[in-house]
């Protein structure tokens, strides 16, 4: 009996591990129009955009995604789903990062961050967004 429960508890703990760690790909690209997937990025990643991207990235999207964009973010403990963790690889096109920067993913913490959609002050301009899938895909590696 004792065994069986001790690998109950056991079974338990790894069932939470799993619920609790963000997973590497998130479901938010599903919901990504057809036509915007395939936007290519029209800012060049160089150094100032990088830049500029870190520090935003630092004011409005460490606190879920984490500093080094796994997902573990302090804001994002007790989320579900999860921001997803871009260390482990990111399976999403420049369009889909961009779209979901600019739109959220509906019926998650991932709110949109354009004009009408954030806090006012606290948006995300075109160009600001296409600056932070750069800096996302450099946590990607
Ligand atoms: C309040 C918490 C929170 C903040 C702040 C936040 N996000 Fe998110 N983000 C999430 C969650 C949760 C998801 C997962 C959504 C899902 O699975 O549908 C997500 C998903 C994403 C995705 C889709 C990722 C993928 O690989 O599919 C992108 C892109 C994204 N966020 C960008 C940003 C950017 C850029 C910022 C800052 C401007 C930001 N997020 C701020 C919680 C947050």
């Amino acid at each position: 009996m004792k065994a069986i429960k001790s690998c109950l508890t056991i079974s338990a703990a790894v069932f939470c591990l799993t619920v609790a760690s963000p997973a590497a790909f998130s479901a938010a690209k599903d919901k990504v129009p057809g036509d915007a997937k395939g936007v290519e990025n029209p800012v060049e990643a160089d150094d100032d955009v990088l830049k500029t991207a870190k520090k935003i990235y630092k004011k409005k999207c460490k606190k879920c995604h984490g500093s080094k964009g796994d997902g573990k973010g302090p804001g994002a403990k007790d989320m579900d789903p999860l921001p997803p963790d871009w260390t482990a690889g990111i399976d999403a096109t420049d369009g889909e990062l961009y779209w979901i920067t600019m739109n959220g993913s509906a019926d998650t913490e991932m709110k949109g961050w354009q004009a009408g959609m954030a806090k006012e002050g606290k948006e995300v301009s075109e160009e600001e967004a296409w600056g932070l899938v750069h800096y996302i895909r450099s946590l990607g590696n």
